[in-house]
């Protein structure tokens, strides 16, 4: 299966909402509004496979040295196919060029996918008070169980061709 990872443009919004929705529903990931969408689309990537987007991804800026990795999800039924992977490595591929190591977060409930993409757990209390604002409007904000990985490199390198397979 081929994926072509590219920008996301105003009109993948309703297929990015599409793909976000029921694992918002299931409590995985933060929920997303078709405005919320558009107004930081340039912070989204799609994976485009067969002419429709079957993933997507996209991050936060803190600044120039801190990002955080959001919204990462595939179409459910083609999972396991390295759509998530490429995702998430062309977007820290394009966030290490856009500053000079940038610290690369993510809060997931799948610290597994994210540890075999090279990233390592980090304590919550290790990443700045700022990064909690939505935390506030969760349901899960007094039992947390999501897990606080950063970026430390596949080899020190983004590698596409290992993933792309
Ligand atoms: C997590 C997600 C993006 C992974 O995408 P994917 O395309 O299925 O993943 P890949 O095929 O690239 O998987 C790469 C590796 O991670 C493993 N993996 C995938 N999902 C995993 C998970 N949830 N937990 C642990 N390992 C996982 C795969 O088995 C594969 O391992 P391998 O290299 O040993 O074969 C996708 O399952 C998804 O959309 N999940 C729901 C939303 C979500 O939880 N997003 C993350 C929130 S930040």
């Amino acid at each position: 299966m081929h994926a072509k990872i590219r920008p996301a443009v105003p009109d993948d919004i309703d297929a990015i909402l599409a793909i976000l929705k029921p694992y918002a529903r299931e409590g995985l990931i933060l929920e997303r509004t078709a405005d919320d969408i558009r107004e930081v689309l340039s912070s989204f990537l799609v994976a485009e496979v067969a002419g429709s987007v079957a993933g997507t991804v996209s991050y936060h800026d803190y600044g120039r040295h801190l990002k955080e990795i959001r919204s990462l999800a595939v179409r459910k039924g083609i999972s396991r196919r390295r759509i998530g992977s490429l995702l998430a490595l062309n977007l820290i591929g394009s966030l290490q060029k856009s500053a000079a190591n940038p610290k690369i977060f993510v809060l997931t409930y799948s610290p597994g996918f994210f540890r075999k993409l090279g990233f390592v757990e980090a304590p919550k209390e290790s990443l700045p008070e700022k990064i909690w604002k939505d935390c506030d409007h969760c349901k899960n904000r007094d039992n947390c169980g999501e897990t606080a990985l950063v970026y430390r490199g596949l080899l020190g390198e983004v590698n596409y061709e290992k993933i792309n397979r």
